[in-house]
Parts: C-alpha cells; sequence; structure tokens
C-alpha cells in the first residue's frame, strides 16, 4: 500500500506522523511510504533520515495522493481539497470540531479511522493514552506558570515550601489526563483533589499509583464546593468518541477567585467548562470572569521529540494493520471498526452522530 505522510499545518504543531525508523519497518513490510518535504524536522528527524530508511520525499499533494494518509490532527479547512476516497488515519475529534469536516469526508467519501475511539481488547485507548499523559504532565505545568503575577494570576506557587503546602489543584476526570495531571501536583507538592464517577475505580487509584490524591465523586454539589477555593482546576473527562459533556458551569466559573486558572484538556471534544473556547499555542489563554483559561487544543505539539515518539510507538501496529488488510475487511477487525468514524458516505460512530446532530447520517458498520 502507498502510505502518505503530509506535514502537519495546525499552528505550532510540529509532531509528525511517522519516525524514520518506523518508515523503515512499514516498508520492510512491502509497503511504500511518501513523507512530505520537511515534515519531521519539527521533531528532529531530517529529510536525509527518511530517505536512508527507504522513503520517498514529496510535495504536499503527493503526500495525500495515496492509499492511506497518516496525520497527527485532523485535516484543516486549508487540506480539505486533498480529501479523497483515501483512508486517513488520524485524531479527528469529530464531535468536538465544527460539523465541517465531517460534512467533507462524507462528500468525498473518505474513510476516517480516529485514533482516539481505537480501542483495543482490554477496552483501553492505545493511541490516545500517550498524549494524553503528555498533556496531563502539562496541565500542571503551564497552570502553574500562568498562576504567576506577571500572567495575572493569584501569584500563589503551586507546591511545598520548608514542609508548607501551597496551592489547591482540583482535577475533574480521573483517567490518563487526570492520573498523569495528579502526579505532577502531587511531586510539586499541591493539595490535590480529583472528582471521579466510579467509586471502586478511584478507591484503586488512591491504593496504587495516587495515594496522596483526596478523591471525590463527581457531582454538580461536590464540584461546585471544591472549585470555589481552588488555584488550579484541570478538566480532564472523556466520553468516549462524543461532545464532552459540560461540568463546569459558568457560575461555578464565577464563584472562583479572581487569578485562579483552568486548564481545559478536554477541549479537544468541545471542552468540560462552560466558559472554555479553543485556544492556540501562540495565543494560549484568555480570562473570564477574572479566571485565567487554558484551553489549546494539541498541547502535546509543545514536545514534539517526546509526543512524536511516543504517539509512533502506538499507531504503528495499526498503521501496519490497515496497510496489510484489505479497506472492506477493515470494519471486521474489532479495534478497528471502533475507530472508523466515516466509511461509504456514512457516520458510523454512533456517538459522533450523536454529537453533531447528524443521526440521518450514521449508519452502523455491521
Ligand atoms: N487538549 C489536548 O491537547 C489533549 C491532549 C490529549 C488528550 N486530550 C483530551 O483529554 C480528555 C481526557 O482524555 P483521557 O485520555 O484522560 O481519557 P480517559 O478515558 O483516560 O479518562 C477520562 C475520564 O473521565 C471520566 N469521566 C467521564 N465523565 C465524567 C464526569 N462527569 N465527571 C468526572 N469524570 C468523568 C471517566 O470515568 C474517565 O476516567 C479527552 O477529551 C482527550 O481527547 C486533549
Amino acid at each position: 500500500m502507498k502510505i502518505g505522510i503530509p506535514k502537519e499545518t495546525k499552528e505550532k504543531e510540529s509532531r509528525v506522523a511517522i519516525t524514520p525508523e518506523g518508515a523503515k519497518y512499514l516498508i520492510q513490510k512491502g509497503h511504500s511510504v511518501l513523507v512530505e518535504i520537511d515534515a519531521g524536522l519539527g521533531s528532529g528527524f531530517s529529510n536525509e533520515q527518511y530517505e536512508q530508511a527507504g522513503a520517498k520525499l514529496v510535495s504536499t499533494a503527493s503526500a495525500w495522493a495515496v492509499d492511506m494518509v497518516v496525520k497527527v490532527k485532523e485535516p484543516l479547512e486549508s487540506e480539505y481539497r486533498y480529501l479523497d476516497s483515501q483512508i486517513v488515519f488520524t485524531f479527528f475529534h469529530l464531535a468536538g470540531v465544527s460539523p465541517e469536516l465531517t460534512l467533507e469526508l462524507l462528500r468525498k467519501g473518505t474513510t476516517a479511522i480516529a485514533y482516539e475511539t481505537l480501542e483495543d481488547e482490554q477496552g483501553r485507548l492505545p493511541i490516545l493514552a500517550p498524549m494524553s499523559a503528555v498533556a496531563g504532565n502539562m496541565a500542571t505545568l503551564m497552570g502553574s506558570y500562568y498562576l504567576a503575577k506577571f500572567n495575572q494570576g493569584k501569584g500563589i506557587q503551586l507546591g511545598k515550601v520548608l514542609g508548607r503546602r501551597f496551592g489547591k489543584v482540583v482535577i475533574i476526570g480521573d483517567g490518563v489526563v487526570g492520573q498523569h495531571a495528579a502526579q505532577v501536583a502531587c511531586a510539586m507538592g499541591a493539595d490535590v483533589f480529583v472528582a471521579g464517577i466510579d467509586l471502586d475505580a478511584m478507591h484503586k487509584l488512591k491504593m496504587t499509583i495516587l495515594p496522596e490524591v483526596n478523591f471525590f465523586l463527581s457531582n454538580k454539589e461536590n464540584i461546585g464546593k471544591h472549585i470555589i477555593d481552588a488555584d488550579l482546576v484541570v478538566g480532564a473527562v472523556l466520553c468516549r468518541g462524543a461532545k464532552a459533556p459540560k461540568i463546569i458551569s459558568e457560575d461555578m466559573i464565577k464563584s472562583m477567585a479572581e487569578g485562579s486558572v483552568v486548564v481545559d484538556v478536554s477541549i479537544d471534544q468541545g471542552g468540560c467548562i462552560e466558559t472554555s473556547r479553543p485556544t492556540t499555542h501562540s495565543d494560549p489563554v484568555f480570562i473570564k470572569h477574572g479566571v485565567i483559561h487554558y484551553c489549546v487544543t494539541n498541547m502535546p505539539g509543545a514536545y514534539p521529540r517526546t509526543s512524536t515518539i511516543a504517539l509512533v510507538d502506538a499507531t504503528l501496529p495499526y498503521i501496519a494493520k490497515i496497510a496489510d488488510a484489505e479497506r472492506s475487511s477493515l470494519k471486521f477487525d474489532n479495534e478497528l471498526a471502533k475507530a472508523i468514524n466515516v466509511f461509504d458516505g456514512k457516520i458510523t460512530c454512533k456517538a459522533v452522530a450523536e454529537g453533531l446532530e447528524m443521526m440521518d447520517q450514521y449508519q452502523p458498520l455491521n
């Protein structure tokens, strides 16, 4: 199969969808890999390294004119003209972004296979997880940075000062993002509170990897109570494939002290904070009701070397699996079937169709 790797176009996005080592692996399996010139530079991989691996360096248009395009982020408007009947394997977050991309995929007959809904046999999200780990670590670091007075923050440092704790961190969601944000906040020495929906799961986390965290059940009353004196709030919920539920209301944000910070990591799925809107690495924050909002949709793009290597470790077996298969047989693979969001001009993921209010375009795969 001909596999194309375009250069990412999202603002300050320096990840790339394949490493030279990954390209070599696919080529050894009999596939051809076409990498757009300079696609790897931001992650520290030169054009020569891809050539030495056996890949062909090509233009943007040629990287899209293939059987399967492998990307990092969703196609942007400037890339819609390249969409065709090829397979595109990337993060799509269709329910969280505008419906235009979905309409375009439907119109062109593109097969859209989404990293974020690919589930392994244990029900985990193996491709989302490494990026969530990076984003979770970063959420606490960014929150801590924007709490600085020179950033219009409260001037509270998250951490222990000669044994005394400073800073209250409240994290909504106890999955990969939530656990990593909590681990960093605990390591800094802040007081950390995590909200989840499954008491057993929270108990297990407390007994194993997060003994210092105070867990509480996620509901309106508890969240309202905890948020009021929080210095940093991290939004880390996920309802697979679906638009994120608005767990934190505008009134809750109004109840927070001026200079507090919220980091809405769930913004790629539309955001779990009512006052959030997507921001970029160049212009990452805005202030609403005195609260600093950080809502960057491609946080791991800030650390492309780490993120690219971690992402390709996760995607490579699936890229190979898709490339080795017939397109028509993909829907019979349990893991890939969950990842196929658009197929033969229909939305095949119910959560996406519901989130976009496009149930008339929904058709289950099998
Ligand atoms: N902005 C970015 O750059 C970026 C990067 C990586 C991941 N993300 C996003 O972060 C979000 C979280 O990802 P994840 O990998 O941690 O997912 P996950 O599935 O590992 O965890 C999500 C958690 O949310 C919990 N949850 C669901 N509803 C809840 C509620 N009402 N209250 C409290 N908890 C609730 C679930 O129980 C689950 O534990 C996703 O939307 C993901 O796409 C964003």
